[in-house]
């Protein structure tokens, strides 16, 4: 082997003098250099990394790791566009990415694509890391047709975020209505130029957001065995309060241009007193260099309907491009990463909630994030509810986007919108 390499190395050698490049010795001598050092470069893309967490990671990666420098790519917040990135470059066998985050409703579809390398002949191998120390629901969530195909980097799940020094402890809004009052009641104090801030784009956040609805009113897209179920009065009502609440004067005139971004950005700049976001909103609220409103903000469980409280499952995994050239070098990375060392930095510097249950348990990462201990939050995370898992779910996403957005729009009534829901599901669907 090494022979091979060496000999390889004099014919390229040899090729670039008889080929008169004047620059062939210097080339050819850096050349040499940098395979006595092996140092191997991969790059790791993810979205938006609002609170710079997974900077800290790649950066104690490399510290640790002078073989392997991973270079960080950042790709659009909107998980949508990153999907579609992602699908662009991996139909063209594109190696330019080694290592990725998959957000949680991707792994079947990229799976069944052959975008990914099966994770399982290097957990076998590799006695470091165990999938048994991980939450067993974000270990499914990256698993298809009975193999591993990313590893559970950090759980999602909706949360309210309020204002400690505008809504006291006992008045954070328990239900949807009590939600809209406060929401109508501090808007305007305090300089509050909303009331309450969401994201109603058309995009993947809305379902989420339309899910916590629909959900905290009992409806349902599809039951336990896949068959569309969206037609109920539950879901109308779900729907309906969504619009509701999308449409009062307390929200932003243009919530229909907000995704995570522009709402966690009006918040921090203290512009509203509650927020729906996912756990990340409590570092990055607490960032003295970005937010004014460090050390104001509590964490509650989101509104209520009639079915009682829901947040959607949301949440990220680590995976290997199928078509990568040093897929042992990322599963390195990815090992770091998504093992406890790499988890504990995310908390610490992203409050990302950890897949490894043991963590709730590390000193430090409650001390900065709290509300990590509390049981509403535990409970939270075992019960939020995920998106329909299919290996076509950009479709499914699609119908229901569209369906929610002309609700918001009231270009449709809600019945009307989950009517067209029904009727749409079952046709990408084959019911
Ligand atoms: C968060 C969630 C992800 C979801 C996205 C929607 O990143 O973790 O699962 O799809 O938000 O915007």
């Amino acid at each position: 082997m090494l022979k091979m390499k060496a000999l390889s190395l004099l014919l390229m050698a040899f090729v670039l003098v008889i080929s008169g490049c004047s620059s062939s010795s210097t080339s050819g001598e850096k050349r040499n250099e940098e395979e006595k050092d092996e140092v191997v470069t991969i790059v790791y893309s993810k979205g938006q990394d609002a609170t710079g967490g997974t900077k800290k990671i790649v950066e104690e990666f490399n510290k640790r790791n002078p073989k392997i420098q991973v270079k960080f790519r950042e790709m659009p917040a909107d998980t949508g566009q990153q999907h579609d990135a992602y699908v662009t470059m991996f139909n063209g066998g594109s190696s330019e990415i080694d290592v990725m985050e998959l957000d949680t409703i991707w792994p079947a579809e990229f799976a069944q694509a052959g975008y990914l390398v099966e994770l399982d002949r290097f957990l076998q191998q590799d006695k470091d890391i165990k999938l048994e120390d991980y939450n067993q629901r974000a270990v499914s969530a990256a698993s298809f047709n009975g193999k591993q195909w990313a590893m559970p980097k950090y759980i999602d799940t909706g949360l309210l975020f309020y204002r400690k020094d505008i809504i006291a402890e006992n008045e954070v809004p328990k239900t949807w209505d009590e939600l809209i009052a406060s929401a109508k009641e501090n808007q305007g104090k305090n300089g509050m130029k909303y009331g309450y801030l969401m994201q109603a784009k058309q995009y993947e956040g809305l379902v989420c957001n339309g899910i916590e609805f629909i959900s905290s009113y009992g409806g349902k897209f599809l039951d336990d065995n896949g068959k569309v179920v969206v037609n109920s009065p539950e879901t109308i009502k779900g729907v309906a309060k969504m619009v509701e609440v999308a449409t009062m004067d307390a929200v932003p005139d243009n919530v229909t241009t907000f995704i995570e971004q522009e709402s966690h950005t009006a918040f921090i700049e203290g512009q509203s007193p509650l927020i729906r976001n996912w756990p990340y909103q409590y570092s990055l609220a607490n960032d003295p260099e970005q937010s004014k409103i460090v050390d104001k903000i509590g964490v509650a469980p989101l509104p209520a309907g009639d079915a009682g409280t829901a947040a959607a499952l949301g949440g990220w995994m680590t995976g290997i491009n199928k078509f990568s050239k040093h897929k042992k070098e990322a599963w390195e990375f990815v090992k770091f990463m998504t093992g406890p060392e790499g988890q504990k930095i995310g908390a610490l510097y992203g409050a990302l909630a950890p897949t490894i249950p043991a963590l709730y348990e590390d000193k430090e990462i409650i001390e900065k994030n709290p509300f990590f201990a509390e049981e509403g939050f535990q409970k939270g995370l075992e019960t939020a509810v995920p998106r329909p898992v299919t290996a076509n779910y950009p479709e499914v996403s699609e119908v229901i986007q569209i369906e929610l957005s002309k609700a918001i729009a009231k270009e449709v009534t809600p019945e009307q919108a989950v009517q067209n829901m029904e009727k749409e599901l079952k046709a990408v669907l084959g019911q």
